[in-house]
């Protein structure tokens, strides 16, 4: 065993020489503005742009592109490549607000920032209708908008929770998010003979070139897409979004690089959020507890043009054994941009639902609440009858509850005070996550002086991808980490796909462990063991399947598109399990909520990059905290979007909200999935802390959180 290495881009990110998108400056670059819309929905009367043009500096602004110049791109979630299907300065509608009216192009940022400034413009306005409960909404089973989505049925879930001895019947509202990576969208784009470069923090480098190529009019050969560093991502990044074509076309018509910046508030109201949605759970048992029903009910919000789906209830009937089930999911059509992934999409609403609704179990039946959990574990999919590849749930709540030291805990709520006299709270949740995989295909190069380079179609959002990849290649051939070369976030190496859904490092690692059998098969070496000297260098390209997918799914990834498999496979379903733990403190006068210590136990197989994997936890424990106590998008119903559009606004935890982060992993690997038993971890770290933090705070204070982030008003 080699000792956990370190992050191996971790020195280059402390010293600045890492580059994100934004931070490429090509000669003669110009910069890039934009105006919004002023109003939240309706139409574009006129435009005036003699102000802004008269602005010192100002080389072009853009109020309406030219027919055939740039077209609307295709909605990711039907087969497309952009996180909707808006695209400004098309025509003069205003479909949500943060919509730009027009685009201004500078010398400098400041020219542009005063030039877009002063572009005034008259509008016809419409109603907006922004929450769930909005009458000016529209509402439909999303069995009759989605065909494939339909709803999930085993046996007769009805009959089953009505003859049920114990009921839990609760409906839980989950708010509006962003996901507010550190890093701003951005774009820096140029044209030369070979065609665009675009420079953007992505997590799909294919969709902005496929989805690109295709607004521009030309063959995806033409556009290159580079990122190989991605200031966060979470989802807010997974296809295209609206100002790599203004940047593209503005660079055309300049003949000169151009960098689109997005601010803070407009992406807002130009990227993906976690939409509302609203859960009622039905969850019935025996008197000693055991599961009979769970139904789930779903209410989820998406934009008025793009179907952005519902797909919760794949996630809360596969966390305990349930002999009946049975889904209903609900769109509902609000005035915003079209929502999108956001860390643990649908799991953690899903979840914080069913894991209340247990805690209420728990109370109702007289179990601790680990007890009750552990009682309903199951080795099969209760959806397909399918085996779990591996499933390590009730050794997480274990684990979990030692390390924590639940045993100590008194089931009463507001029975345990801390010796400041502040009310003490213990809550426990389960987490899963769908375990799925992706074709891949990776190219090795070994060098004559030892060096290997690895070019992988992944993208390095922080997550520590790189690392996993490096440390991968220590570990199968014994060689030293600084022989390792990572090439990736670059189109023109190997095919890249969205890297999300947790199935990056399930993904990559297989094609990395495939292509290394590949090139040790070529050079004639052992199958272990350090990698032979070799006198020229030797290349290898190998593609890399998901169980059961047909080769075809390669081709796929080859032409530009996704292919991910799961969590279902032909012989068994793959999901990653967690328990959390939380302790939370209740200051009883003013009834502030501290988080004050947190374990979790994390299922995610064999774990790739102990160093970068740890991380994963802490980031997802933080996140789970913010949504519990912090995080909420408020929906505006004067102008649609959300008044909140930025940091001093929409809250996040900061260090003092953040206590001491206790983790471990199970690791087991999962030799079902891949041959490196891994399956994913970033999301499924973040599922079920909201619900552990809730279940605290009701056993601090016996205050049932049915709606998030919980407030002091609540707790008054
Ligand atoms: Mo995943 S929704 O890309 O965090």
């Amino acid at each position: 065993m080699n000792p956990p290495l370190p992050r191996v881009d971790a020195l280059a990110k402390v010293t600045g020489q890492v580059r994100y998108g934004a931070d490429w400056v090509p000669p003669g670059l110009a910069h890039a503005a934009l105006t919004p819309a002023a109003i939240g929905k309706g139409r574009v009367v006129s435009v005036e742009t003699a102000e802004a043009e008269a602005v010192p500096g100002v080389l072009l602004v853009l109020t309406r592109l030219a027919e055939g110049e740039l077209t609307a791109p295709t909605f990711l979630m039907v087969g497309g490549d952009a996180f909707e299907s808006v695209q400004p300065l098309l025509d003069d509608k205003i479909a949500h607000r943060g919509q730009p009216i027009a685009l201004v192009v500078a010398e400098t940022p400041y020219a542009a920032a005063e030039a877009a400034a002063l572009v005034r413009a008259t509008y016809e306005e419409e109603p907006v209708s922004v929450t769930l409960d909005d009458p000016g909404v529209e509402v439909r089973d999303q069995a009759d908008v989605l065909g494939p989505y339909e709803d999930r049925v085993v046996g007769d879930a009805d009959a089953a929770y009505a003859a049920s001895a114990r009921r839990v019947d609760a409906v839980f509202d989950l708010p509006t998010q962003h996901p507010v990576p550190m890093e701003l969208t951005s774009s820096v784009v140029y044209w030369d003979d070979g065609g665009v470069t675009v420079h953007e923090g992505t997590q799909n480098a294919s969709a902005i070139r496929r989805g690109l190529a295709g607004q521009l009019g030309l063959p995806q050969e033409r556009v290159r897409v580079v990122a190989p560093y991605v200031g966060g991502g979470f989802g807010n990044r997974n296809s295209l979004q609206m100002q790599t074509g203004l940047a593209a076309v503005a660079a055309r018509r300049l003949g000169r690089p151009v960098k689109l910046v997005v601010p803070r508030e407009l992406m807002f109201h130009n990227s993906g959020f976690r939409p509302a949605s609203r859960h009622r759970i039905r969850l019935g048992a025996g008197p000693d507890g055991r599961i009979t029903a769970l139904l789930h009910d779903v209410d989820q919000q998406t934009s008025r043009y793009d179907v952005f789906p519902a797909s919760y209830t794949d996630t809360s009937a596969r966390v305990y054994a349930v002999p009946a089930f049975r889904a209903h999911q609900r769109i509902v059509f609000t005035d915003s941009q079209t929502p999108g992934y956001m860390r643990a999409p649908y799991e953690h609403p899903a979840v914080f639902a069913l894991e209340s609704a247990m805690d209420e179990l728990a109370s109702a039946t007289g179990l601790d609440p680990v007890e009750l959990r552990l009682l309903n574990d199951t080795e099969t999919d209760p959806l397909t009858g399918l085996p779990f590849s591996s499933r390590h749930l009730a050794e997480c709540l274990r684990r979990g509850a030692d390390r924590f030291g639940w045993a100590r805990r008194t089931p009463q709520p507001g029975s345990m005070r801390a010796d400041d006299g502040s009310l003490v709270g213990w809550g426990v949740a389960s987490a899963a996550y769908k375990a799925s995989a992706a074709p891949a295909l990776t190219r090795l190069r070994l060098d004559p002086d030892g060096g290997l380079t690895v070019w992988a179609g992944a993208h390095e959002m922080g997550q520590g991808i790189r690392t996993a990849i490096v440390e991968t290649v220590v570990g199968l051939t014994g060689m030293p980490a600084g022989l390792v070369t990572v090439e990736a976030g670059d189109t023109v190496g190997v095919p890249h796909q969205l890297t999300a859904g947790s199935w990056g490092t399930a993904t990559v690692l297989p094609g990395v462990y495939g292509a290394l059998e590949e090139l040790r098969k070529r050079l004639g070496a052992p199958p272990t063991g350090p990698l032979p000297r070799v006198a020229a260098p030797a290349e290898v390209e190998v593609g890399s399947l998901a169980p059961g997918q047909p080769p075809e799914a390669l081709d796929r990834v080859i032409a530009g598109g996704m292919a991910p498999a799961g969590p279902v496979y032909p012989d068994f379903t793959a999901y990653s399990f967690a328990a959390h733990f939380v302790e939370v403190r209740v200051e009883p006068t003013t009834r502030r909520v501290r988080v004050a210590r947190t374990v979790s136990v994390v299922d995610c197989g064999r774990v790739a990059s102990p160093v970068t994997a740890a991380s994963q936890v802490r980031g997802g424990v933080v996140w789970g905290i913010g949504a519990a106590l912090r995080e909420h998008a408020e929906p505006d119903p004067r102008f649609g979007g959300f008044a909140n559009a930025d940091l001093e606004g929409y809250t996040v935890p900061v260090n003092a909200d953040i206590p001491d982060i206790d983790l471990e992993f199970i690791d087991e690997p999962d030799p079902s999935l891949n041959a490196l038993g891994v399956k994913g971890l970033g999301e499924v770290s973040m599922v079920g802390v909201a619900a552990a933090v809730a279940n605290a705070v009701h056993h601090a204070t016996g205050y049932r959180a049915r709606r998030l982030p919980i407030r002091i008003e609540d707790l008054l």
